[in-house]
């Protein structure tokens, strides 16, 4: 974040605090701040510019606010910052602790630090060179040091005294491969501020503080060979408040003037640059700017965000903010960056009288549901218009097979749904997507293949994505996070529009994912006659679905005591088939993901191949039983866990007698189409975790060793 006002200087610990608060279901096991103290107040006695401090502690963000706090950082340290970097780690290299988490350093004067999210696949062999030919000492155990000696090496065997911060930051780049998002200070470079990516997200956040008017007319030191194209770019800059761009061959001769914009470069400046963006004099008229890996950390300031692309280079240099691409290969890709408005709103990121994000999630189902449907379920024409896909809704009805690419939860959804989706567009489907580049699996151009993501950064994912798209398949994204990577990077897509989910482990999106998926195979056999029946029992089963998830919901106090009985066991397992065998892996992933207890879900069918042996009257198992074509088969499967002494738990309809009778514990469902009932079977499982977790004096939103996004492959 960098403040240019001097008097919202103060703010700016509050600022980087809350950010990361906000940020922390991102990675919690560690956290640090850099913060650049103003050369006024501080004793600046190595003519390396004004101090840099960095501030790091292990644990959650709650313990670095503390460790500020303490006394040891000083009133007058805290009111004379104003810039500063904070980070919050999932540890990839190196155990989470104060030495490995970010930011990095340069050296013991902090001359170069960075924080960095993502991993570096070739950071041994810089290492190699530093350590053995110019006898760097490294401290720690991570990827990120690498970066921060680096730029520090290029820093001392520059060419000129006149090389710029950006210019690093690029060399840097050039040199670095496999996935990251990077924000560099320096005390070198006082009042500015380096932001790059590749392959992990980041955006900026752009808040002006003054109204822009025509009155106060500063000047655009453009000019141009082309003045219609810089005219253009003021119209849209003034259209859209303050976010323009000058395109990529605009060319700069003399002054013009414009309102309320100061273009800063000069005419060698511009053709370095491949685009620029134009701002408001920062300094005079108060402009902030934040860059934070997703929108949460920021949205209570602004929630106008300008997503960087691979390869920009954003810096924010006394006030002024330009973005530039470094060139890589034949890079063809968009030199166009837009400011995008988000919808998000900062009560939708807090817990409101929950105790958790989990639990607010969960209870939130009825509506995020009816959100995923809304404007896209036309009820009366029985007609289902998935918006992001009608330019290529022909292309996906012609295509050979369907693939659908996910992890964790995402990829639950996809079980979940294909085999409606088989039945109703007779294609093939589903991957694994860690799974799916193991394999090398062979793509065809004829090929549609479908992005699972709720906060659409899964770096697995978004790798297969890159492989798919080289190989000219058509690729659709479905995803809960405007902006992210594999919505902006598919061809089409759908936003589930469940709403920000915070919680580690996810719960509405996947219920979410899964409307939607059903929405899609609707979408794909409306025209045909042979599906129609089918086509308008499932319509109208998702019209009464929210009703019936108000139903289950009010199993909770049932479930909670339930908990009691189970929260001591080590294992739990969950077992069912056809449309429910998604229920069981996503039931028994919550299980293990917020309760730590061991906990798999098993296809019945297999039950006798080597599970039955785990069966005796001790094993908590947990059998999910729904009134659709594999009935009968589950009751088998029923029947020998019971014939072993099993006591299971069953999840049935509302009107199953048979079940009942093997049960030792019963949990009704209300009745609906068996491609839905999936949908209904879930919920007592993320509530059954949620009680476990509790119950266990477990944090659910924050659970051991996870992150809610895992950018890393
Ligand atoms: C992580 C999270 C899971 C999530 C998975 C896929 O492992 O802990 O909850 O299901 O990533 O995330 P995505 O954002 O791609 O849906």
């Amino acid at each position: 974040i960098n403040f240019c006002t001097p008097r919202e200087r103060k703010y700016i610990l509050e600022v980087l605090v809350n950010g990361l608060k906000r940020l922390e279901y991102r990675g919690y096991d560690s956290a640090g701040m850099v913060l650049q103290i103003d050369g006024g107040n501080s004793t600046n006695t190595d003519n390396k510019g004004p101090p840099i401090a960095v501030i790091k502690q292990r644990g959650k963000v709650s313990a670095l606010e503390e460790k500020i706090n303490s006394k040891k950082l000083d009133f007058e340290f805290k009111f004379s910052t104003h810039t500063g970097i904070a980070h919050t780690r999932w540890a990839t290299h190196g155990v989470p602790n104060c030495v490995n988490s970010h930011p990095q350093r340069s050296d013991d004067n902090n001359e170069f630090v960075v924080v960095h999210n993502g991993i570096l696949t070739n950071y041994k062999s810089f290492k190699t060179f530093l350590v053995s030919c110019h006898n760097y000492e490294f401290e720690s155990d991570t990827d990120t040091e690498v970066i921060a000696k680096l730029i520090k090496y290029l820093w001392d065997n520059r060419e000129s005294e006149t090389i710029q911060f950006a210019t690093l930051v690029e060399r840097v780049i050039q040199q670095l491969e496999g996935a990251f998002a990077l924000v560099f200070k320096s005390r070198y470079f006082p009042g500015q501020c380096i932001a790059t990516r590749r392959g992990s997200p980041l955006l900026i956040g752009v808040h002006s503080k003054s109204k822009l008017s025509t009155d106060n007319i500063p000047i655009l030191y453009s000019s141009c060979k082309n003045v219609a194209k810089v005219l253009d770019a003021y119209v849209m800059l003034f259209k859209g408040q303050f976010f323009p761009l000058v395109p990529n061959n605009t060319y700069v001769e003399s002054p013009i003037l414009l309102p309320s914009y100061v273009l800063r470069f000069g005419v060698k400046e511009l053709f370095r640059h491949t685009f620029l963006l134009v701002t408001q004099n920062g300094e005079s008229e108060g402009i902030e700017f934040y860059f934070a890996s997703d929108a949460s950390a920021i949205i209570e300031h602004t929630n106008q965000v300008i997503f960087l692309e691979d390869d920009d280079v954003a810096a924010v240099v006394d006030g002024a903010l330009t973005i530039h691409r470094v060139k890589r290969g034949k890079s063809t890709e968009s030199t166009t960056r837009t400011v995008t408005s988000l919808q998000l709103e900062l009560q939708q990121i807090m817990k409101g009288n929950f105790k958790s994000f989990m639990q607010k999630e969960i209870f939130e189902q009825p509506e995020s549901v009816v959100n995923t449907m809304r404007g896209r379920m036309q009820w009366e024409e029985q007609r289902v218009v998935l918006g992001g896909l009608m330019d290529h809704i022909d292309e996906i009805r012609r295509c050979r097979r369907i693939i659908i690419i996910a992890c964790g939860t995402s990829y639950h959804s996809a079980i979940a749904t294909r085999q409606l989706i088989e039945e109703m567009t007779e294609l093939p489907c589903v991957e694994l997507a860690s799974d799916f580049l193991d394999r090398e699996t062979p793509i065809f151009r004829d090929d549609v293949c479908f992005f699972i993501s709720q906060s659409g950064e899964t770096a697995d994912t978004l790798m297969a994505l890159h492989y798919c798209k080289k190989r000219g398949s058509l690729t659709v994204g479905i995803t809960n996070t405007v902006g992210s990577s594999i919505s902006r990077i598919t061809d089409c897509g759908v936003h589930i529009n469940a709403g920000p989910e915070i919680g580690v482990a996810s719960t509405k999106a996947y219920t979410s994912q899964f409307t939607a998926l059903v929405m899609f195979a609707l979408m794909m056999s409306e025209d045909r006659f042979s599906k129609r029946k089918r086509y308008l029992e499932i319509v109208n089963a998702l019209k009464e679905l929210p009703e019936k998830i108000k139903e289950v919901l009010t199993l909770d106090a049932e479930i909670k005591k339930l908990s009691d009985s189970l929260y001591k066991k080590k294992s739990l397992l969950v077992m069912g088939r056809g449309f429910n065998f998604a229920t069981c892996l996503e039931g028994a992933l919550k299980i293990k993901e917020i309760t730590y207890m061991h906990s798999e879900g098993i296809l019945a069918g297999e039950l006798k191949h080597g599970p039955l042996a785990l069966v005796d009257v001790d094993m908590p198992i947990l059998m999910i039983v729904s009134k659709d074509n594999v009935y009968t088969k589950v009751q088998n499967a029923l029947q020998q866990v019971v014939a072993r002494h099993g006591r299971p738990i069953i999840i049935c309809e509302n009107d199953d007698e048979e079940s009942v009778k093997y049960a030792s514990h019963i949990l009704k469902v209300p009745h609906t189409v068996d491609c839905l009932q999936g949908i209904l079977t879930v919920i007592p499982l993320q509530l059954l975790s949620f009680h476990i977790a509790q119950l266990k004096g477990l944090d659910v939103d924050f659970p051991r060793n996870l992150a809610k996004s895992v950018t890393v492959e």
